[in-house]
């Protein structure tokens, strides 16, 4: 693995020219265009991993809420992740796994608990992160939470020195509903 440089910064520093960097390289990791699933999930903290002052590795962190317990008596500000992408030509090269490393530190840091959803398990699995046991669901804006079983077994949660002890994986998980997918 060439030298990787990992940067971060927040959305509105972001240059315009940097801005569709990202946004070129998440379409390119994810196969579709980005623009709007970017402008869905909205601002945060970019973490980049830099090679010979490319991007080729990305992830973010946005700020959001989940509630835990079957009252959903526990709320949590965590840090969720998102756009985690490498550029197709460079990917199982440890450039991504690398990003998140970085990415787990920083929420090890200043979060509760960090939270993803994903179908690559294994790949979060490696770097610390546990795989929800639990329900999930979604929390729509009058309080209700409507089940998404289609998530279940996809979210994902990283611990930190600041989460409840007693938070219990097989636990009930809910998060605040958004436009697109919640989770
Ligand atoms: C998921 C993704 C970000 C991983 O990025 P990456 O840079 O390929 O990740 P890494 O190289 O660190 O790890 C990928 C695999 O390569 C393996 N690997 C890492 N370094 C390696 C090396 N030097 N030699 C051989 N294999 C290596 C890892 O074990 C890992 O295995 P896994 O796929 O079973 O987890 C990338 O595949 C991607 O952009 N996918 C499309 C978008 C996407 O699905 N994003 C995630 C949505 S949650």
């Amino acid at each position: 693995m060439s030298e990787l440089r990992v940067m971060t910064a927040q959305s509105e520093d972001l240059e315009p020219s940097q801005r569709a960097e990202l946004l070129a390289l998440c379409g390119a990791a994810f196969g579709e265009p980005f623009e709007e699933t970017w402008d869905r999930v909205g601002p945060g903290l970019h973490v980049m991993g830099e090679l010979g002052g490319r991007v080729v590795a990305h992830a973010m962190i946005v700020d959001r809420r989940l509630y835990f317990g079957h009252e959903a008596d526990l709320a949590l500000d965590v840090a969720y992740v998102e756009h985690v992408a490498t550029a197709p030509a460079l990917q199982g090269q440890g450039y991504g796994a690398a990003t998140m490393r970085r990415a787990g530190g920083i929420i090890g840091e200043e979060y509760a608990l960090g939270a993803l959803s994903t179908s690559r398990n294994g790949f979060y699995e490696r770097l610390g992160w546990e795989t929800w046991a639990g329900p999930t669901s979604i929390r729509m804006p009058d309080g209700e939470r409507l089940r998404s079983p289609s998530r279940d077994g996809q979210v994902m949660i990283l611990r930190t020195p600041r989460t409840p002890s007693g938070l219990s994986i097989e636990a009930p998980a809910a998060v605040d509903w958004r436009s697109g997918d919640s989770w």
